[in-house]
């Protein structure tokens, strides 16, 4: 259950953000001849041929709305110049505990109607031109009547997903929220290593710490002890520890959600004093220099740039590799060991939406040729929470190409063969633009 419903949110700050949803909203409806919009919740899925349903997550759009996490088979409905409908489905079932229905502080901002099966949601909707948000499912199992609208309009959804870049007051409030949530969490993950568990029980201390259960976590918790840092994504979770004299490094990459809105927080920690406790704090020292460049009109991939520069000047002075650090973004010899972005847009999505995006229209932005994949192209703009994840990694299928490469005559291979056992290092803060200073969310929580 979503405890959050029951906090009390800043209610003026939500009502607030509701009113700015409708005039968001309003624009989108027009810019498509709309006269309505319906925002489903999406339906449960089931596993093929069995009853068992996956795990549900809101559709973004909905949750954006109103936090409901849980109510499958729900609705919003706009229309220009009135108060928002938001329906909740609430089937009799004896076998699960229906959904509640939303706390007072949430529930005023609309016009409440609940129904008990999920095709009463056609009866609600208004017969006029209508755009239809959400899963497929949910809609098109509503059947022919639902056809006539439109599922998914491009420019309705292009509309949304570039202003959802920047957040409300509201918002914000939930994303400083969620890193709250996730720092005992990671304190408590730090203490589980420092005793010597496993990743398994990484894990487990990292839930206990944050009081959320695995599903409600934003993306799946990257918990990687030793050469397991160096796959970005480690999804594994090894039951038994190494030996102790046998661990080196802990990557955890893990954040929580409050309200749908989620942090993404990575810290990297040695064992022992030495050498990797050494490129750790080098590390941190960048990822806060590259945190204090977060500032309005700042073109994302620049500070990418810089990000790849900055590495290239951490392998020089680890003696790593001999070359000036343009030589070796130019000779690429940076990606091999920093083969991710320097951050993303983040909020009800880890990887929220809109990052790529010119302006509204969904005209896309080039990326740079020498960074062909980036998630996040546009221009930093106040409001906006970006993550901040700079790292450095022993990646053995990436070294064994730079190995084979013009460049790799200029690598010390004897000292990189040392430092694979350590995986990799990545930093993450998640920062906030504003018109001045950034606000780092996450340091002020997790100093260390
Ligand atoms: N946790 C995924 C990422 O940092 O992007
Ligand atoms: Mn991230
Ligand atoms: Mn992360």
């Amino acid at each position: 259950m979503n405890r959050d419903l029951s906090t009390s949110a800043a209610t003026s700050a939500y009502a607030a953000h509701v009113a700015g949803l409708c005039r968001r909203y309003a624009t989108a409806a027009a810019a498509g001849g709309f006269d309505a919009i319906a925002v489903g919740s999406g339906l449960l899925e089931y596993r093929f041929q069995d009853d068992q349903a996956h795990h549900f997550v809101a559709c973004a759009h909905f949750l954006q709305w109103v936090p409901l996490g849980a109510h499958p088979g729900s609705a919003l409905i706009f229309e220009p110049g009135r108060r928002p409908v938001l329906v909740v489905l609430q089937p009799e079932d004896y076998w699960h505990q229906p959904p509640p229905l939303p706390a007072e502080e949430f529930a005023r901002e609309f016009e409440l109607r609940v129904i008990r099966s999920a095709g009463e949601l056609l009866s609600m909707l208004p017969k006029r031109r209508l755009a239809l948000l959400g899963p497929e499912s949910q809609w098109e199992g509503l059947g022919s009547a639902a056809q006539a609208a439109v599922l998914n309009p491009a420019v309705v959804v292009n509309h949304l997903h570039y202003h959802r870049a920047t957040k409300s007051a509201w918002e914000l409030d939930c994303m400083r929220r969620a890193a709250q949530r996730a720092a005992p969490g990671h304190r408590a993950a730090l203490h589980a290593f420092r005793e010597g568990a496993s990743e398994y029980d990484i894990l487990n201390a990292f839930l206990a710490g944050c009081r959320q259960t695995e599903p409600e976590l934003p993306y799946g918790a990257i918990v990687a002890l030793n050469a397991h840092g160096a796959t970005l994504h480690y999804q594994h979770r090894d039951r038994e520890p190494p030996a102790r004299r046998d661990i080196h490094s802990l990557l955890i990459d893990a954040g929580c959600t409050v309200n749908g809105y989620a942090s993404d927080i990575t810290r990297s920690h040695a064992f022992r004093d030495g050498e990797f406790a050494g490129m750790v704090a080098d590390l941190d020292r960048l990822q806060q220099q590259l945190c204090a460049a977060v500032r309005p009109g700042v073109a994302f991939p620049d500070l990418h740039r810089q990000t790849h520069l900055a590495v290239a000047g951490l392998l020089r002075s680890w003696g790593l590799v001999r070359m000036d650090p343009e030589d070796m973004l130019r000779e690429q010899v940076t990606f091999a060991f920093l083969p991710h972005g320097l951050g993303h847009l983040l909020g009800l999505q880890v990887h929220d939406v809109g990052g790529h995006m010119a302006d509204e229209s969904g005209r896309a932005l080039q990326p740079p040729p020498d960074f062909p994949r980036l998630r996040f192209l546009r221009r930093l703009e106040p409001g906006q929470v970006v993550t901040i994840e700079p790292g450095i990694y022993f990646i053995g299928s990436l070294l064994e190409r730079l190995r084979t490469s013009p460049a790799g005559g200029q690598v010390n291979w004897e000292r990189i063969a040392g430092l694979m056992k350590y995986g990799g290092i990545r930093i993450e803060d998640d920062v906030l633009v504003t018109t001045g200073e950034p606000e780092n969310l996450t340091r002020p929580l997790l100093g260390d």
